[in-house]
């Protein structure tokens, strides 16, 4: 089902799969409901209040921004202490009902909207976060990335 994600992940791209230049355009979906506004409180894109701050959304604990009152569905799965990663925000933006069902919450997202596929725009994300690299290298909630090492080839060298 994610088989394109993992296939440009695995493109010889060390930098993951998303294009953040793309990402910044697909924004413009998400910014009906969702602004970026810097910690020192600076615009970065004026959008709706439907939804909460993305600014630094990817290192972000699921569910925390201070000023949002989230549904209890994404409430309880923030209360499984997940972080959000490139590959979870991917994954919400496709489904966010489904994402919560899978991911210990119930019930309806408020999130109302669907995108088929997010990675350029999480890339885009991630730039507002410290370390959006490092982030993409953690490897937990994610089984996908199994298949990119082929047993017989391992390398002796360590
Ligand atoms: C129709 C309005 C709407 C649109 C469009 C929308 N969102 Fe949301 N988004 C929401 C709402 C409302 C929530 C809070 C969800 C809840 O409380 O269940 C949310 C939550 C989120 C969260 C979780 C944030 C957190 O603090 O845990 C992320 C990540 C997110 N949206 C990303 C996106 C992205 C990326 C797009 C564009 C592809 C997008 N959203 C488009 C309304 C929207």
């Amino acid at each position: 089902m994610l088989a394109t994600s993992a296939a440009a992940f695995a493109d010889g791209h060390g930098h993951g799969h998303g294009d953040p230049d793309k990402g910044a355009k697909d924004f413009n979906k998400c910014k009906a409901c969702h602004t970026i506004v810097s910690d020192s409180g600076e615009t970065i894109v004026k959008g709706g209040k439907t939804g909460p701050n993305l600014f630094g959304v990817v290192g972000r604990p699921v569910a925390s921004y201070p000023d949002f009152k989230y549904g209890d569905g994404i409430l309880a799965v923030g209360a499984t202490g997940m972080v959000w990663t490139p590959e979870l925000i991917t994954e919400y933006a496709v489904d966010p009902t489904k994402f919560i069902d899978t991911h210990g919450g119930s019930g309806r997202s408020k999130m109302t909207f669907k995108l088929k596929d997010a990675s350029d725009v999480v890339a885009y994300l991630a730039t507002f976060s410290d370390a959006p690299e490092a982030m993409e290298a953690t490897e937990e909630e994610s089984g996908e990335a199994m298949e990119e090492m082929p047993a017989e080839e391992a390398p002796a060298s360590e």
